[in-house]
């Protein structure tokens, strides 16, 4: 957030809550415990919150129509006033609550002492927080859709590229560039599904639970859940004000997607480097060196596979911030925000490189051709073809094993070997054997379901795009 940081104004305002008190709070206390300036962020949820409260109060006869309208008008004000960077956010008012409370009874006089009836402020921040979180993984989501949807586009591009597949970063068996970009799509659908899970355990209603215990005003609780869009309101008081495991769920979805990304990141960063070549970030993802003319770097990636480390290390502030914690609401839980601001914003940004990033590379084909050819991926492919020819798998192994060593010797590729050179490794070998040592031939051949023929990967192509839309219908209604 790039407003302005609150005032430090001296502690002479009477608290809101300043009835018990003999003196005023310390000046550093009140600084140390505030939480105005990263709470505000909350400020249109709590505006929200609030107002639902009003019409809700009015509507079960605790205020009149009148006053619950000059409640709700004032409130509007407020957050046109916040908008325009307008409001005077004090740190003596601790919190975003009590900001735009004492903002209220400035602007409507009295009446606006009787909005915080039957409510405390663990229900509000329980509920604010809840109504931003959702916010944030509907914004998630989308991003994610738009990255997948970026991927499969260029796995349908790449569908027929050819590029060594790794198992221990060695050269293993030829796949198709296409087929990797759909491995990325499958990681970020189960990341957008765990996400569209843990949002609907955050889509519940705390207020009513107020300070632990309930309220004695006759609140209509669901009014108020339908109103701001929750499925339904939490039911127990003391866990409502209390529990946090709602963030902490986000955060583990979150550091599971960070750790996706960073895998990406990661293949990215080698893939771009002299001694791979396999493809070219845009330009304008990239940065240069100030001493070295040559250099293009892949900072973008590398800046995402970082910030994987802080997004984990928001979840273990959020485990250990709640561990332990007795029943109901501790002031610990003001420690919540800042993690989960933070995470919200990595993810948000790192999935917006992505999703322009990636779909906008080039691959440069010949170069994925060449690696491959040079790593003997055909080997298994040649074990296959002399088993389909009745010999034992185990044997057709120790075959292949010196038909590589061979090809290693003589520094060529087994689709160079000669037949007569292949033949007098096995009998078995027939005039054929070139097709199944070719790249093309190996992943041609790789139809199975999943597979990364370039016909299978078509298929998964078609499959996830009608997945996308579907997923866009849903969130549409
Ligand atoms: N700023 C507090 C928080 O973030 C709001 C609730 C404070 N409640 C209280 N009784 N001090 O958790």
């Amino acid at each position: 957030m790039t407003q302005d940081s609150p005032q430090d104004k001296p502690a002479s305002e009477a608290k809101l809550w300043g009835g018990r008190f003999s003196e005023p709070t310390d000046a550093f206390v009140e600084r140390f415990t505030a939480s105005v300036d990263f709470d505000r962020r909350l400020y249109r949820e709590d505006i929200r919150g609030s107002q639902a409260h009003a019409h809700m109060l009015a509507r079960v006869g605790v205020l009149s129509e009148d006053e619950a309208r000059r409640i709700v008008d004032g409130l509007d004000v407020i957050r046109d006033e916040i908008a325009a960077g307008e409001f005077d956010w004090q740190v003596g008012r601790e919190d975003v609550h009590m900001n735009i409370e004492a903002r209220l009874i400035e602007r409507i006089g009295d009446v606006g002492k009787k909005l915080h009836t039957g409510r405390s402020r663990n229900d509000q921040i329980a509920t604010d927080i809840r109504l931003w979180l959702r916010a944030a993984i509907d914004e998630i989501i989308e991003l994610i859709r738009s990255y997948q949807s970026g991927l499969v586009d260029l796995a349908e591009r790449e569908a027929d590229t050819i590029m060594p597949g790794f198992t221990h970063l060695q050269t293993a068996q030829p796949v198709t560039f296409g087929h990797h970009m759909l491995a990325w799509y499958e990681m970020l659908e189960r990341d957008a599904e765990r996400l569209r899970d843990c949002r609907r355990r955050v889509n519940v209603l705390p207020l009513g639970a107020a300070a632990l215990a309930g309220t004695p005003y006759p609140l209509d609780r669901e009014y108020v859940a339908e109103q701001l869009g929750f499925d339904g309101v939490t039911r127990n008081s003391l866990d409502a004000v209390s529990d946090r495991d709602f963030a902490i769920e986000f955060t583990a979805a979150a550091s599971t997607l960070m750790m996706h990304l960073s895998r990406q990141a990661e293949e990215l960063v080698l893939w771009t480097s002299a001694q791979f070549d396999f493809i070219e970030l845009p330009d304008r993802y990239c940065t240069g060196s100030s001493i070295m003319p040559q250099k293009k770097n892949p900072d973008v990636p590398e800046l995402v596979r970082g910030k994987t480390g802080r997004v984990y290390g928001h979840l273990t502030s959020l485990l250990t911030l709640m561990k332990s914690q007795p029943l109901a609401y501790n002031k610990d839980n003001q420690e919540d925000k800042e993690p989960l601001f933070d995470t919200v914003d990595t993810l948000l940004g790192s999935l917006r490189a992505f999703a322009d990033m990636v779909p906008n590379l080039a691959v440069r084909r010949a170069n994925t051709l060449a690696a491959t050819t040079r790593g003997f991926a055909t080997a298994t492919d040649l074990a296959d073809y002399l088993v389909e020819r009745g010999v034992a798998f185990r044997d057709a192994h120790e075959v292949v094993g010196r038909a590589v060593r061979l090809a290693q010797e003589r520094g060529v590729d087994l689709a160079q070997l000669s037949l007569g050179e292949l033949q007098q490794l096995s009998a078995a070998v027939g005039e054929d054997v070139h097709g199944v040592l070719t790249a093309e031939g190996s992943v041609a051949a790789r139809r199975v379901t999943g597979g990364t023929a370039p016909e299978q990967v078509r298929r998964q192509v078609a499959a996830a795009r009608a997945r996308l839309a579907a997923a866009g219908d849903q969130s549409s209604t």
